[in-house]
Formats: C-alpha cells, structure tokens, sequence
C-alpha cells in the first residue's frame, strides 16, 4: 500500500486521481486531500476516504470543511494554509504525492515533496515553469522521483529509453515533438479572437479542465508552459523541441532518435492514462480509459503552429532561451492575465500583449534562491495588475 496525498484534489486533476484510486483500492492509503475553498466538495471526498489529513488554504475555510466533517471523518485533522500543504506533502509517512493544485500556489508544497524524497506526480506544470533549476536540484539531491502528469510529458517519458538519465543527446535522442490540439480556435481568424468570452476560452474541444489550464489552451500558452517544462524535464533546450498540431489530440508526442525512429504514444484523450501510469510505475494498472478505436478516428492529422495568431507560443520559446527569470516573470504576468480575463476585465487579445511587455522586463538570468523567485514572481504579478488597471480605465 502506497499512502498518498493529493494536493488539489477537489480540481480535475485530482478528481481523475481519485477514480484510478477507487479503480486501484487495494494498492493506496489515501493520507490527505487538499483544496482551495471548495469544502463541500472536500468534506464529501474525506467521508469517501477518510484520510489523516484535510486541508484548506485558509482558516475559515478550514473551519467550514471542520464543521461539515463532524461525525463523519473522526479521524481527519484538518490543518490550514501553506504551512499545512507542506505539511502533508513532506510528512514521512507519505510516499506519493499528486501535484495538481493549479498556478503558482503549487509551487512551496510541491517543492516540499521534492525536498523531502517523495515520488512527486507533477501536474501543477507552473511550479517547474517558476523554478526549473531549484525544483530539479531539490529532486536530484533530494533522491526524488519526479514523473510528468502533464499528458504530453508523460507521453515523452514513456517514449525514451528505460531508465534515461540525463540530457537527450546522451540517450541518442534528435529531439522531442510535443503535440499539441490548436484548442478551441485554431481555425478562428484574428479579428474573431478579440471578443472571444470566457466561456468560448473554456469550452476546449477535447479535454476537460479547469479554467486557469482551459485558457492557457486557447491562447497556447500552455503549450508554451509545456515547452519550458519540457527543458526542464527532459534536460533539453528549446531547439530541440519541436511543437506540433494535431487536433484530435490522440498521440500525445513523440521523440525522434539519432537513427530516425520516431516514437509516440497514443491513448484517448483522458488525464486517467497519464495518472495511472504514474502511479503504477514502472508497472502498469487498470485506469477505467476506452480502449482506442482507431479505425472509428479514421484520421490523424498534423500541421507546423501558426506563431503569428497565436503569440503566447512564440513568449514560451523566448523565455526557454532566456532562462529562469524570463519563465518566472512570463508565468506570473500569465496568472494576473488569465485570472482578468475570466473576470471580464480585459479581451481575450490583451492576455498576449501582456505577456509581451512583461517579457521585456525580465531581470534575466537564473534566480539562485527560492526568496528569488518568488520576488520575480511578484513583482511580475505587480506590473500585471498595473498594466490592467491601465486597460480597463
Ligand atoms: N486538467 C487537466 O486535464 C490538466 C492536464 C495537464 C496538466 N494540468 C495541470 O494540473 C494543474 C491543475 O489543473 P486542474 O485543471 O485540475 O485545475 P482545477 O480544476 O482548477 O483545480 C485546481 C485545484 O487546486 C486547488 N487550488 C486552487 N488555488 C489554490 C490555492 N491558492 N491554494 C491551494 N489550493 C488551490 C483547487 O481547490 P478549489 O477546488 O477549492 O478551488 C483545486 O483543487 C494545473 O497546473 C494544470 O496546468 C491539468
């Protein structure tokens, strides 16, 4: 029995998590469950789990979820705030822990599974984005075990040789093609993307996800997160990655060898493939997904991206060549856009422009300390907020 924490687990990718659990019972003690604000949704998860711990990301959150698990959860304590998250993602007696809070409030919990040796199941791709060279050192010298959730990066670590360490060149590789659907408006035309609404961003056209991720798709700034987290992961640089469109979202990526070979790995969209793989590793198990039916998907198509309509990829190639601060400052400012958009206070259009001047003023380098990065963090964030204050007067 592994005993498993899910950090964000009242989200998408905690949900799918719980479902691979339930599939998988005989194999994990589930040891906490976190959330946000959503205690309905927690309390309703602790009475199905019971874990040690529940926790909320601020006192009076935590008192509700308290109070709705009366009678129902004797045995949950139910802490509050980072210090708790670190708590439950760094305690000894866990081995596993699912990084799926969304943004950079993922970062200090998920860094303190690294920092003390667990099997991290990284989704929370913003944590990495922020902190690339600190979060990998703390796994390397910390002896832990850092598997991709993200379906792309998962699909790229299934494609390269068992047991790979360290850069692509050394395990014979000629480069990564990271896939990528084009989202809800690959085909839409310029003009018709600035009265885009938050709810037309949502509606991805084949994975279900939270907001945050959903309009990160839609500008394609996900898949320039993703490049970033590729670098990271896969000890690459930019150069050797290669983004793809393939709309029907059914191989996931690929690697490309010394000799030509291509691997890829495919599976039906469904965050449960990369979830169970995870967690299974290097075994496999039963993860409730559809088997593939290529014959009823007839077609599998593929075209180079179009960097002009969609701006955010060209920031995420940018800032992988510019280093750590660069990626920080583009994620940061990319939260403080998103959050206004879904909010309405500015057009689907303005996110890009954003993200380009808070590129322009990235201190440069690579941050060396974690009190590092989080100033670059926000003080990116600050110039965000200013700069939509600006738009929207
Ligand atoms: N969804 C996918 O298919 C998918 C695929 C690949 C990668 N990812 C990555 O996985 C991560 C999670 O995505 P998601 O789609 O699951 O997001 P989501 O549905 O919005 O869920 C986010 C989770 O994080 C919690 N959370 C949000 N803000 C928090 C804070 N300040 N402190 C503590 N917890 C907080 C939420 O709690 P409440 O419910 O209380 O708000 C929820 O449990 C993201 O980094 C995303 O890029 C997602």
């Amino acid at each position: 029995m592994k005993k498993l924490t899910i950090l964000g687990a009242t989200g998408t990718i905690g949900l799918n998590t719980l479902d691979v659990v339930a599939r998988n019972r005989d194999r994990f003690d589930v040891f906490a469950l976190t959330a946000n604000t959503n205690h309905e949704r927690l309390a309703e998860q602790c009475a199905e789990w019971q874990p040690r711990f529940a926790v909320m990301a601020d006192g009076p959150s935590a008192q509700r979820l308290r109070d709705a698990l009366e009678n129902r959860c004797k045995n949950t304590e139910v802490l509050d705030g980072v210090k708790g998250l670190e708590q439950v993602a760094g305690s000894s007696e866990v081995d596993f822990v699912m990084a799926g809070i969304v943004g950079a409030a993922g970062l200090l919990p998920s860094l303190a599974a690294a920092k003390a040796g667990k099997r991290v199941l990284l989704a929370n791709k913003e944590a990495l984005v922020m902190s690339g060279r600190l979060f990998i050192d703390a796994v390397r010298d910390n002896g832990a075990e850092l598997l991709p959730i993200d379906s792309e990066h998962n699909a790229i670590f299934q494609c390269l040789p068992v047991n790979h360490h360290g850069s692509l060149e050394r395990g014979g590789i000629r480069r990564i093609l990271l896939t990528a659907s084009g989202g809800p408006f690959r085909e839409s035309s310029p003009a018709d993307l600035a009265g885009v609404t938050p709810e037309q961003a949502c509606a991805h056209p084949n994975w279900v996800m939270g907001r945050k991720i959903s309009v990160d798709s839609a500008t394609m700034m996900n898949k320039g997160l993703e490049l970033i987290e590729a670098c990271w992961l896969f000890d690459t640089t930019p150069e050797r990655v290669n983004v793809m469109i393939h709309p029907q979202s059914i191989v996931h990526s690929m690697v490309e060898y010394d000799d030509g070979s291509v691997l890829a790995q495919l599976g039906n969209p469904d965050m449960r493939t990369p979830i169970a793989h995870a967690l299974s590793w290097p075994e496999r198990m039963q993860s409730g997904v559809d088997s593939l039916d290529l014959a009823a998907i007839g077609d599998l198509s593929f075209e180079a991206p179009d960097m002009q309509r969609f701006p955010c990829l060209r920031l995420g190639f940018e800032a992988a060549a510019a280093g750590g601060a660069a990626s920080a400052t583009l994620n940061a400012a990319n939260e403080v856009a998103v959050a206004a958009f879904l909010e309405r206070r500015i057009r689907f259009t303005d996110i890009a422009r954003l993200l380009e001047s808070a590129l322009e003023e990235h201190p440069g380098g690579e941050p060396a300390s974690l009190d590092e990065v989080l100033a670059i963090d926000a003080a990116a964030r600050r110039r965000a907020s200013e700069q939509i204050a600006r738009l929207a007067a």
